[in-house]
């Protein structure tokens, strides 16, 4: 096509930066970009970072990097960094790689064309990372033609942080919590529904807390149990996921809404990060483990079926054996569906990195390894007690092996295989009676 451009985005990190970089797609596509699939033939490349941890930084630093040689090739090739590490990093990234044209973080987002244009006709090179406490999420409605899954999307309600856990770059990275406008988010799931799109995953770094913001400043009060019941309200989406929750802020309206919301998934990641009281002091957690247990028993009590999930960090500064073995009685006696566990690694701007008590990196390794040892059995048994269930599956497309093999999600989010001689369009919901507990799957046969 005359006049069109190509671009290439490589995304790290978390759900919200794989939204961010859809929004971004959207809006360099309205600006004549198209997507590409090889950074070697782009005119535009956005790397979208993470900052999570050392390792995620480091990824996104190497892979930079190695895109010198490109624009040494190509002068007019224009290069933007997004994302936390943009953020967190900000100028400094531009005076360690000359040759980065932009930094941009994630408020920024929305400007993107308008730097990249900026950067390609005047050779400027900016760093956009102001993070502004009254910034307010523009409305955005998602074009339905750009590459994604058409039954499932996700719909960003807030951004930042207010809860500066002492491990974690996200406030410094993210700034403070700011949900966005209920009458926006509606219009969005409204759109997609409209567009044939059937679960809704509702994003932020902390969605148990949405809306507090709006109502300190005298907006509306919707929080975020009214603003699902809002959502399950929306003809035409049949599932609802949200991700992620803190612990202290899940409300026992939110418990609720599982035991009264159909349309909401029986799924919660709840992630505890600590079994120990001193370490979960010492992260500034705000709960104790008995806080944290009382909150899973009721969610159990609401949705018997329910799946919890959660994140654990290994190794915190100041943990002993004693701490970490308190986590392990955690997992045994919650039995999570499934966990992500990390070793703990120091953050720039986090103050956990100023702690004395260092733990060595091969204890963190081999508590890791017996954490995740123990995680992977606990998940096999609860899998392989749903051999002989029927689930209700929503279809995703033609499993990799093809054939006449299928792939879909239940209710809980496993990927559940299973036959079709049918032809079946991604989002229909289909009874499946599951077979055999794979180690990453579930297989069945359409009940
Ligand atoms: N080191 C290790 N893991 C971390 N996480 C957040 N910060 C750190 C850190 N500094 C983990 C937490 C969080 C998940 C997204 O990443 O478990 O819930
Ligand atoms: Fe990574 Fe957190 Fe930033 Fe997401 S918000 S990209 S997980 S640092």
């Amino acid at each position: 096509m005359a006049g069109t451009r190509n671009l290439y985005i490589e995304t790290f990190g978390c759900q919200m930066n794989e939204r961010d970089s859809e929004i971004m797609a959207q809006l360099m596509g309205e600006d004549s970009y198209l997507e590409t699939a090889r950074a070697e033939d782009a005119d535009c490349i956005v790397v979208n970072t993470c900052s999570i941890r050392g390792k995620a930084a480091q990824k996104a630093y190497s892979l930079l990097g190695g895109y010198r040689a490109l624009k040494e090739r190509r002068p007019d090739l224009v290069i933007a960094v997004a994302g936390c590490v943009a953020q967190q990093d900000g100028e400094s990234l531009l005076k360690r790689m000359p040759h980065l044209d932009l930094v941009i973080g994630p408020q920024n987002i929305y400007r993107l064309a308008e730097l990249v244009a900026a950067a390609r006709d005047k050779a400027a090179r900016t760093a956009a990372t102001e993070l502004r406490p009254d910034f307010a999420i523009p409305p955005f409605l998602p074009k339905m033609d750009g590459g994604g899954p058409p039954h499932k999307r996700f719909v960003t309600i807030m951004q930042g942080c207010n809860n500066f856990c002492t491990y974690c770059v996200v406030p410094h990275t993210r700034g403070r919590e700011i949900s966005r406008r209920p009458e926006d988010i509606l219009a969005e799931v409204s759109h997609l529904a409209a567009h044939g799109v059937r679960e809704i995953t509702l994003l932020g770094q902390n969605v148990n807390s949405y809306g507090r913001d709006r109502q300190a400043t005298g907006h509306d009060p919707l929080d975020f149990p009214a603003l699902l019941r809002a959502v399950a309200a929306v003809e035409g989406i049949s599932r609802i996921r949200f991700t992620t929750s803190h612990p202290k802020d899940l409300s026992p309206e939110l418990v609720r809404c599982f035991a009264e919301i159909a349309k909401l998934c029986p799924h919660f990641h709840l992630p505890v990060q600590s079994g120990s009281d001193r370490i979960l002091a010492r992260m500034n957690r705000h709960y104790t483990r008995a806080d944290y247990l009382a909150k899973v028993a009721a969610l159990r009590r609401a949705r018997p079926d329910i799946a919890i999930t959660t994140d654990i960090i290994v190794g915190f500064p100041g943990e002993s054996e004693a701490d970490f073995a308190e986590t392990m009685e955690t997992i045994n006696f919650v039995r999570y569906d499934s966990a992500f566990s990390f070793k703990y690694s120091d953050r720039p701007l986090a103050v956990a990195a100023d702690f004395p008590a260092k733990v060595p990196e091969e204890v963190k390794s081999e508590r890791l390894a017996r954490l995740q040892a123990r995680q992977d059995e606990i998940s096999q048994e609860i899998s392989a007690a749903l051999v002989g269930q029927t689930l209700e599956v929503m279809v995703e497309g033609r499993s990799k092996n093809a054939g006449r093999q299928w792939s879909g999600r239940s209710a809980d989010n496993r990927i559940v295989n299973f036959d079709c001689d049918r032809q079946l369009a991604p989002g229909q919901l289909l009874p499946v009676r599951v077979a055999e507990a794979c180690r990453h799957s579930l297989r069945g046969r359409l009940a």
